[in-house]
């Protein structure tokens, strides 16, 4: 019987999913849960086959020139793989895979909560509550906005991004959205395409950023397109903080350009613009799209089985390089 292949585990996973990688593989876990360094990673990856990392673990394109030959695969227990230098990985025949569909409800649901968070000021009125600073109830006391019937642009029609327009859609909500390309009309319910997304922004009383970072997209919200936003537009992002120019969605927030911000993700995670904290319309939340119990299983389970594809020698199913 051949010796098991070594993986290394950058971070504390599931209990399950730690104990299927213990019955098939010989897995290096990390039960302390500690951010490793790249010269951790690299230190830790010699004799391995495997990385099983999240999006907090950087394989740029230096790490990965480091990384020993050994290692054949790095299977993202993430379905985004910002964090990875594909582009290096492939250079150097090493397979990388992520964990689609698993997370789309989740993240969805955490869309949901930033957009009612932001639109109806529950952070601020949580924070009343909870230091005894709630004196009165009266018709002008914490008016929000009313999301039912609104139109939401929804930017990345993919999994999660569908999702968000089927939960919009039970908020009698109008969704518009810009894409690559159009998705298979079956798959609209009535969703608007706009090819341009200049066109879309005048319409969106609710933009939804739910596309992935690429060079693309980065900083795709930014001052000219907010600027293009309805006067009094609540902006989401439940995907990358990457996506977003911060001095710009900063000043629109400032200034009541924007009613509201409701976020989840962020540039330069977890050190984020101070800025954002000092804001009264802004709803914050830590990067937990994707953090129930149910989905951080299935992405385990899906990262093994990308990870059981490959060392049986089979293609696997969410290869990204
Ligand atoms: C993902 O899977 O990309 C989530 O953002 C968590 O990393």
């Amino acid at each position: 019987m051949s010796a098991k292949p070594v993986v290394v585990v950058t971070r504390k996973l599931p209990a399950a999913v730690e104990a299927r990688l213990g019955r098939d593989y010989a897995p290096r876990l990390n039960p302390d849960d500690r951010l490793y360094s790249a010269d951790d990673l690299v230190a830790l990856c010699n004799g391995a086959s495997a990385i099983m990392p999240c999006h907090t673990e950087r394989l740029s394109a230096e790490v990965i020139g480091r990384l020993p030959a050994t290692i054949r695969i790095v299977a993202n227990f993430s379905v985004g793989t910002d964090h990875v230098d594909l582009a290096a990985a492939r250079a150097r025949g090493i397979v990388v895979t992520n964990t689609p569909d698993v997370l789309s409800d989740a993240t969805a649901e955490i869309a949901m909560l930033c957009l009612l968070g932001a639109a109806r000021r529950a952070g601020e009125g949580e924070r009343l509550v909870r230091t005894a600073e709630w004196r009165d109830w009266s018709p002008a006391f914490m008016v929000g906005v009313q999301v039912t019937g609104k139109r939401i642009g929804i930017v990345g029609m993919g999994r999660v991004g569908q999702v968000v327009a089927r939960r919009a859609r039970a908020f009698e909500m109008q969704v518009h959205y810009h894409n690559r390309r159009r998705i298979d009309p079956d798959l609209e319910h009535g969703a608007v395409y706009h090819a341009d997304l200049e066109s879309m922004l005048p319409l969106c009383d609710i933009l939804s950023l739910n596309c992935p970072a690429t060079p693309e997209t980065k900083g795709v919200l930014n001052a000219a397109r907010i600027a293009r936003l309805p006067d009094g537009a609540i902006v989401v992002n439940t995907a990358r903080g990457a996506l977003v120019d911060d001095d710009a969605l900063i000043a629109a927030l400032k200034s009541g350009k924007l009613w509201a911000a409701g976020l989840d993700v962020y540039n330069n995670e977890p050190a984020i613009d101070p800025r954002y904290r000092d804001l009264p319309n802004t709803f914050l939340l830590p990067h937990i799209g994707s953090a129930t119990r149910e989905t951080r299983n299935a992405m385990g389970f899906r990262a093994l089985d990308n990870l059981d594809a490959f060392f049986a020698g089979r293609e696997p199913g969410d290869r990204v390089a």
